[in-house]
This record gives C-alpha cells, sequence and structure tokens, in this order.
C-alpha cells in the first residue's frame, strides 16, 4: 500500500463490493456530484461495452473507479502525483486536473485491488484517450463523455452518438475533434491519440 494513502485505509473499511466502496469514499470526502456521475458512467460504459467488447463487468468497473481521485481538490493533485512519482509532463503542471486520470488508476490498483491491465489502462486514459488506444480504453473514454460531468446536455452529444454507432473509433474521433477547438492545453496523449484515429 501506498503511504499516500495511509489515511484513507486507516478511516475506511474496504468491503470488496467496488460499487458500494468507491460511492461511500467519494461521499465521505463531500463528492456527491463525482458520486453521481460515477454511477451514470459505469451504466452507460455497460451500454458501449455490451455492444463493442462484450465485457461488460470490466466497463462498469472502470467507469465506478474512473474518477475516484475526485476526492482530492486539484491544488493537491501536482504533489500528490510527485509523491506517487507519475510520469508528469508539463501540461499537467499547467492543467493539474488532467492529472486526475492517473491518480484514480494509482488508487483503483492500490486501494480497490484492480489487478486488470485493461481496467487500469482505461482509467489511466479516459481524460484524453491515447495513441493506440484499446476497445476498453474507447469504451471509457466515450461514455465519461456522454455521461458528462456538468449540467445540461453536452453540445457534441448528439454527432458523438451518431459516430458512436457507426464504430468506436468514430465516435472517439468525433469527440475529439470537438473538444480541441475547445480546449486551452491539448495534452500529448490527446494529440496522438487524435492523429492515431485519423490514419485508422
Ligand atoms: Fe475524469
Ligand atoms: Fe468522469
Amino acid at each position: 500500500m501506498k503511504d499516500v494513502f495511509k489515511e484513507i485505509k486507516e478511516k475506511f473499511y474496504f468491503t470488496g463490493n467496488i460499487k458500494e466502496d468507491s460511492q461511500k469514499l467519494l461521499k465521505a470526502y463531500g463528492k456527491c456530484s463525482v458520486a453521481e456521475h460515477s454511477i451514470g458512467v459505469a451504466k452507460e460504459a455497460r451500454i458501449i461495452a455490451k455492444q463493442y467488447v462484450g465485457n461488460c463487468n470490466e466497463a462498469e468497473i472502470a467507469g465506478l473507479l474512473h474518477d475516484i481521485s475526485g476526492i482530492y481538490e486539484n491544488k493537491e493533485r501536482l504533489l500528490l502525483a510527485e509523491k506517487l512519482q507519475l510520469n508528469i509532463v508539463e501540461e499537467e503542471k499547467v492543467l493539474p486536473l488532467i492529472l486526475h486520470q492517473k491518480i484514480s488508476r494509482v488508487m483503483a490498483e492500490d486501494l480497490f485491488q484492480i489487478k486488470n491491465k485493461k481496467i487500469l489502462s482505461a482509467i489511466e486514459c479516459h481524460t484524453t484517450l491515447k495513441k493506440n488506444a484499446s476497445k476498453m480504453d474507447m469504451v471509457l473514454f466515450i461514455a465519461d463523455k456522454i455521461k458528462w460531468d456538468q449540467k445540461g446536455i453536452p453540445p457534441y452529444l448528439e454527432k458523438v452518438q451518431s459516430e458512436l454507432k457507426i464504430s468506436l473509433e468514430k465516435g472517439a474521433l468525433c469527440y475529439i475533434e470537438e473538444a480541441i477547438k475547445n480546449v486551452q492545453v491539448i495534452h500529448p496523449w490527446l494529440k496522438e491519440a487524435y492523429e492515431d484515429l485519423k490514419v485508422k
């Protein structure tokens, strides 16, 4: 167990029920909207996985845990990532919010005992995707965008859903095309995923 998570381990009893434990942890830190968003993403990931991957349970687990690092405030993220010895890129220093995907992966592994590499990979790149993304990576990436964590309907929703009917790749590419028009900081993984999917 990593020292940084010692306090959580001391405060919480992990039953082994991922849904219960993750919801309990987020709510204990007052992150009820993240808890609600995670349930929505898990359900959506199940639906997309049923169509494209087959293993709905893995997709659901990835959805439940993808934003588990939401218990940490944005200002804590950079220091936490350093303590966890994560590979931090320049764009993440400018926008530490993006680090939450990598921190969630470590928490899933360390606190929730997730060893499944497909689940861990999907959690780690759920915000930015990455080059050579797996089907599971794309399932979680798209589910997170369809069930976004903001109010109202995502402006890209209709387009992404219609492209998703054709393929996971098209759904992911459609979202990235919309996103890069609006983001201030383009993470290298997002750029690489974009170049990769364009060719595919
Ligand atoms: Fe996220
Ligand atoms: Fe999310």
